[in-house]
């Protein structure tokens, strides 16, 4: 039997796209260099298209959480919190399709990060964490960070990602992502922007990452003295 001292501290980051989960995800990591930290992305456990989904690829509801394969998520979640290695799909957003022939190696950590719109939607995923976070950054902005980064980075033009939005990615952030931010533990206004606020889970983490190795600790103590007992 694995023993619970050992398993990995898991933080579930949430929040709207473009909300700031990656760069939250990312000062989180930095800032805990001294330690072993992976981050898991949602989203390379997006679900490929079928030929026919993708020849109507604008009526696909990418913001719905079947779009998304959990069970693959949740066994990947399990493998890591066990600390044995994964294999992540690599999802390419212009393609609408996972890498048939790449994945990106996962070990063994400290600290899981996973990020995603709606990493807690699902109640095993999330009970899988120690730490959730949701990340509020006003709509607004979100919308035009949205439209600077597909058309940007993932392919799209300006009026396909307004529609998007318009048709799936808001209705769904009003039905899913924000009624699942009462599951949070910590809730961070303006994402990474918020320097304070990270700087606090910082030392939040420092201390229950050093309480972890104390329980070790303590538990060698309490072998020692059982054995001079005896
Ligand atoms: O990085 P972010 O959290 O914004 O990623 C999630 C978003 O990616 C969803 O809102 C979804 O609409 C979008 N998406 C997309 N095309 C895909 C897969 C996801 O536009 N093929």
């Amino acid at each position: 039997m694995q023993n619970r001292n050992k398993q990995p501290f898991m933080i579930g980051v949430a929040g709207g796209t473009s909300s700031g989960k990656t760069t939250v995800c990312n000062m989180i990591i930095q800032q805990l260099h001294d330690h072993r930290v992976v981050l898991v992305n949602q989203d390379s456990f997006y679900r490929g298209l079928t030929q026919e989904e993708l020849e109507h690829v604008s009526e696909y509801n990418f913001d719905h959480p079947d779009a998304f394969d959990n069970e693959q998520l949740l066994d990947c979640l399990w493998k890591l919190k066990n600390c044995q290695p994964v294999q992540i799909p690599v999802y390419d957003f212009k393609l609408h399709q996972r890498s048939t022939d790449t994945f990106r190696q996962v070990n063994a950590a400290d600290v899981i990060v996973l990020e995603g719109i709606l990493v807690f939607h699902d109640n095993q995923v999330r009970n899988l964490m120690n730490m959730r976070i949701f990340v509020d950054t006003d709509a607004d902005i979100r919308l035009a960070r949205r439209i600077r980064r597909d058309t940007q980075l993932r392919g799209r033009d300006v009026n396909s990602v307004i529609e998007q939005y318009a048709k799936f990615v808001k209705p769904a952030f009003d039905d899913f992502i924000l009624p699942s931010k009462k599951y949070a533990d910590v809730i961070i206004p303006r994402g990474g922007d918020n320097c304070v606020a990270i700087d606090l889970i910082v030392q939040h983490l420092r201390t229950k990452l050093g309480q972890h190795d104390l329980t070790k600790i303590y538990s060698n103590v309490h072998v020692i003295q059982s054995t001079f007992q005896i």
